[in-house]
């Protein structure tokens, strides 16, 4: 098989994999049988190419050619298999089976690095289930809690360490991973677009150049349960009204400050058409070019709503090491350079100090996080091609 028929093979393979046949949307969260179904597929792969396969403390998968413990630090491509609820099939998996192609386009040129390669799985990028989007790379660094991670919960009442547990893994274990980290010397990940920058600008492939610092609140509005039909309304302590508030306020407040503003999950006890709310939690999604925007819009939600906002995740900004990234560019023939308001585990990994560089693929539309989101497979090819040619000079 030639590389490019090795690439449709490996995309044919995961299609399947958490697949909402009423959506076309992709359900993979961290620890259910989706994700555990990628992550036999990840492994397969390491194996079909005689990679090494290692899972740190925190259950992030590695495929290594070479012996980065002897031979140094090396370099590392990839990225998540997980999804949103109904996300599109190439945010993430894109990542991890362009960095596996690339490896089989090297081979197939007889190219041997002179550092050691892997391809990473990283998990939990979306926090879909447990609420904290890049759980893997934030525990590898030991910016996520390891008892915090533990004891967070999905919507069903699960606690990460339960759903560890039930997947096999000890989450004991989790926590800061110097040992893992000690051999990544680079990390390039490459992702669809997602947003209409490449398009614009007529290129296949860009370099990241930032991303937007961005993170998410809960909102918890209080009220009183009662019954539908009877109570007054002016005796009605109801909190719906102040959600609608918060949302009218997302929305403004990113307008005024040039900022996003999501409110896209809500939760409402008891839930009842006929029962007056108890309570309605909402998560608020805000980012922007500066952390002190995103503080503001999120200080005027939470004052529109009558609340405060709790934070539950937070990533700062991040600017790519200005030298990689400038040569990534110059090595891709002046790829456009592009910032993002999408966070990635490269960021993660950015913000503790790790090189780390980033490579877009266009996306036509600029559609992500739902089933409509896509790449056409000239593009992936060309982002294979581009992620091949980084690879081999930063190994070389
Ligand atoms: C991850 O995709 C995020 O930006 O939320
Ligand atoms: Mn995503
Ligand atoms: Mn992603």
């Amino acid at each position: 098989m030639t590389p490019d028929s090795v690439f449709d093979h490996m995309w044919q393979a995961l299609q399947p994999v958490g697949r909402v046949a009423s959506t076309g949307g992709y359900r993979r969260f961290a620890w259910t049988d989706a994700d555990l179904s990628a992550r036999e597929w990840f492994a397969g792969e390491a194996a079909a190419r005689g990679l090494d396969l290692t899972v740190d403390r925190n259950g992030n998968q590695w495929a290594w050619w070479g012996d980065p413990d002897r031979d140094g630090p090396g370099v590392v491509a990839g990225s998540h298999l997980d999804s949103v609820p109904d996300g599109g099939a190439f945010d993430g998996p894109l990542g991890v089976v362009s960095a596996f192609a690339a490896i089989d386009l090297l081979r197939s040129r007889d190219v041997t690095p002179h550092r050691p390669l892997a391809v990473v799985n990283m998990t939990d990028e979306e926090g879909a289930r447990f609420g904290i989007a890049c759980a893997g790379s934030r525990l590898l660094t030991g910016a996520l809690d390891a008892d915090r991670a533990r004891a967070l919960r999905d919507d069903g009442g699960t606690t990460l360490a339960e759903a560890m547990t039930a997947a096999g893994r000890d989450p004991g274990q989790l926590g800061r991973d110097d040992e893992t980290l000690r051999r990544v010397g680079t990390f390039v990940e490459l992702h669809v677009e997602q947003g209409r920058g490449l398009d614009d600008l007529g290129a296949a492939v860009g370099v990241a150049s930032r991303i937007w610092p961005h993170g998410r609140w809960r909102l918890d509005l209080q009220g009183e349960a009662n019954h539908a039909g009877t109570t007054r309304l002016v005796d009605r302590r109801d909190p719906m009204p102040d959600l609608a508030r918060a949302v009218l306020a997302a929305r403004s407040e990113a307008e005024a400050h040039g900022a996003l503003a999501t409110i896209g999950r809500v939760r409402v006890e008891p839930g009842g058409t006929n029962a007056v709310p108890s309570l309605v939690q909402a998560w608020l999604d805000a980012r922007a070019p500066d952390e002190s925007t995103v503080r503001a819009v999120v200080a005027g939600v939470a004052r529109a709503a009558g609340t405060t906002a709790h934070e539950e995740s937070w990533t700062g900004v991040v600017e790519f090491g200005a030298g990689l990234r400038d040569r990534l560019a110059a090595l891709l023939g002046g790829a456009p350079v592009l910032a993002t308001g999408a966070g990635h585990d490269a960021g993660i990994l950015a913000s503790a100090g790790v090189e780390a560089a980033m490579l877009f693929v266009r996306n036509p539309t600029g559609v992500s996080h739902s089933p409509a989101e896509h790449a056409s497979r000239d593009d992936c090819l060309a982002g294979v091609e581009a992620l091949a040619t980084v690879l081999e000079e930063l190994t070389r």
